[in-house]
């Protein structure tokens, strides 16, 4: 019997047969950098590509010719590509979220004229919402995610999702924003306001006039304006808000959207990823590969020769030191990094064990230096895609 050589697990099944990826995961476990890397590799396979990204690290923004100041899409320059020594046989387009500037303009689409839509944009509370409310940058990103979706200029779009501080905030963060602002609460409001004009408290129903009162000698009575304002005008406007969750939810579960569930072999990262996987399937989400990012890769496999692990050990004990000392600290840095190569590879186990061995899963090593340009990107992509193990 021959024994064929096997294939190292590959993303480009994933790429190949899905028009949007999102990477998920939680927070600083690199999935900015997954995202941007298949968008990468996508252009340069010859794919137009957009990759939208959240908060990108300012090096890899600046590296990718994104201007702080833009949050349109911008076509990733030939020029950087020549000096990475790349040829990108599609495009590549990136393009950085801005949380409020989505809001801003979903309000000016659905506003019924441009005087409530200035009215809704210049509220208080409206400028909370949009910029400090949790769940609001990833309902924006699902938002995003649907417009962009729409235009026919891409093959492919690669959504990064934000940080949150736990992984399951990020599928449940659209509901929750709706609920906070479609909530019994802000209906009582409503109801009490509809109809009082200057706010006036006659108006209303006596319990709610009294019980506004009470809010206003705690608050404010100009705070308390400002929520009616803004209650009845986001009503109207986000009459449908429920509605649109919804059906931006439902987009996410079509045939074309494949999850990559990115996590690192930290012990809390695995856990919340075995978490994540299966909300991911009650959502009933289609999770096409998980990444096991910044993996410390065991010596002895194939990672360069002894002779290079010995120079790059070199590079990180501190100079100065005399040579008995540098020999001592050579051999505790190779004890630690061993030893942190065999937790991790206990971590990966213990993922593929939480996780049922479902799917693909795809290991990238802890590089030397971040990932900050496109040519550390493509070594990530590299193995991403199984070329390089
Ligand atoms: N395989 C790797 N080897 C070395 N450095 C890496 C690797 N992957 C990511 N990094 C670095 O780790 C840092 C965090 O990565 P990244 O920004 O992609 O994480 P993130 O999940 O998007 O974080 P956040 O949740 O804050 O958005 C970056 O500085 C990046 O360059
Ligand atoms: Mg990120």
């Amino acid at each position: 019997m021959t024994e064929e050589t096997p294939t190292a697990p590959s993303l480009l099944a994933v790429l190949e047969r899905h028009r949007v990826v999102v990477c998920v995961g939680s927070g600083g476990v690199g999935k900015t950098t997954t995202a941007a890397a298949l968008a990468l590799y996508a252009s340069l396979s010859g794919k137009n590509v957009l990759c939208l990204t959240i908060d990108p690290a300012k090096r890899l923004a600046n590296s990718l010719g994104l201007d702080a100041m833009t949050s349109d899409e911008q076509l990733v320059a030939p020029e950087l590509f020549t000096a990475a020594g790349l040829k990108p046989h599609g495009s590549l387009r990136a393009m950085m979220l801005d949380t409020k500037r989505t809001f801003d303009e979903l309000v000016a689409r659905y506003a019924s004229s441009r005087e409530r839509a200035e009215r809704i944009l210049n509220n208080r509370l409206y400028q909370y919402i949009s910029t400090s409310l949790a769940g609001t940058q990833e309902y924006m990103a699902m938002e995003k995610l649907n417009e962009v979706r729409q235009s026919k200029a891409y093959d492919l779009i690669v959504l990064d999702t934000p940080p949150t501080t736990n992984a399951l905030d990020f599928l449940d963060a659209p509901e929750k924003l709706v609920n906070a602002i479609d909530s019994p609460a802000m209906r009582w409001f409503m109801q009490a306001f509809s109809g009082a004009g200057k706010l006036g408290f006659g108006i209303v129903g006596r319990g709610a006039g009294m019980v506004m009162r009470g809010l206003a000698k705690f608050t404010g009575g100009e705070f308390l304006d400002s929520v009616a304002h803004f209650v009845s005008d986001i009503n109207e406007l986000f009459g449908g808000f429920t509605d649109r969750a919804r059906a931006v939810e439902n987009a996410l579960r079509s045939s074309d959207v494949a999850f990559v569930l990115v996590t690192s072999p930290d012990p809390l990262a695995v856990r919340e990823a075995a978490f994540f996987a299966t909300k991911l399937a009650g959502h009933g989400m289609r999770q096409a590969a998980t990444v096991i990012n910044r993996v410390t890769p065991l010596l002895s496999e194939p990672h360069g020769t002894q002779q290079e692990v010995h120079a790059a050990l070199l590079s990180r004990v501190p100079r100065g030191l005399n040579e008995a000392l540098l020999e001592e600290k050579l051999w505790q840095a190779l004890d630690d990094e061993r030893l942190r190569a065999v937790t991790d590879r206990g971590e990966v186990e213990r993922l593929h064990a939480l996780t049922k061995n479902r799917g693909l899963y795809v290991e990238v090593p802890a590089l030397e230096e971040d990932v900050h340009d496109l040519a550390s990107l493509s070594r990530v992509a590299e193995y991403l895609m199984g070329s390089r193990t």
